[in-house]
């Protein structure tokens, strides 16, 4: 599987239970990457979208430990175990990992790449990505000119895990 997540300069993700950016090519991109595919996110992360509502044309499997937690259109897992169970026969490059902060932090070591945006700026934030600049097994695969949308100056920047499980 792989994760895709939009950081800050302090790996920065998100504060009252959104996101710290709306960056419209960065949408497209996760967009275009993830459509077809199967999205993994926290209960928290999936209350954030509007209305609640799971991500289209994408299987959406939830982690939360709630026992009567039951969503049109979503799949729920109670585990990170079960989340292994349920992608088992899925091609690997079309599992994502989309956050948020704690479901990061417990799938990173399943990961093989990780597609950031890195945001150059340092807005307010509560909840981090881990700082792959300090975990040696995490490297930089490949990165993109830093470009801009008017508001915010980002790059896109593909990590590579040379220990994922
Ligand atoms: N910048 C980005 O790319 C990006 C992407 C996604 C999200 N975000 C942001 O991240 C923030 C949300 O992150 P968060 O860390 O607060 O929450 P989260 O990771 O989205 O969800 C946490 C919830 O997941 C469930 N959970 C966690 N570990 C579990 C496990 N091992 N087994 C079963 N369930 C488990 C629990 O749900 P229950 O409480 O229901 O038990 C927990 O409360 C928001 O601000 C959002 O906007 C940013």
């Amino acid at each position: 599987m792989n994760a895709i997540a939009a950081v800050s300069l302090d790996w920065g993700i998100g504060k009252d239970n959104d996101l710290l950016f709306h960056i419209g090519e960065d949408m497209k991109r996760f967009r275009a990457l993830t459509t077809g595919g199967t999205v993994i996110m926290g209960r928290k992360t999936l209350d954030s979208m509007p209305g609640g509502k799971p991500l289209p044309r994408r299987r959406n499997i939830v982690l939360t430990r709630q026992e009567d937690f039951a969503r049109e259109g979503v799949e729920v897992a109670r585990s990170q175990e079960e989340v292994l169970r349920l992608t088992a026969g899925e091609d690997p490059e079309k599992v994502w990992v989309i956050g948020g902060g704690e479901i990061y932090r417990q799938l990173l070591p399943y990961c093989r790449l990780c597609w950031l945006t890195r945001v150059y700026a340092r807005p307010e934030s509560a909840v981090f990505f881990p700082d792959l600049d300090t975990l040696p097994q995490w490297q930089v695969l490949r990165s993109g000119a830093i470009v801009s949308d008017g508001t915010w100056d980002y790059q896109f920047i593909e990590y590579i895990n040379q220990e994922s499980k």
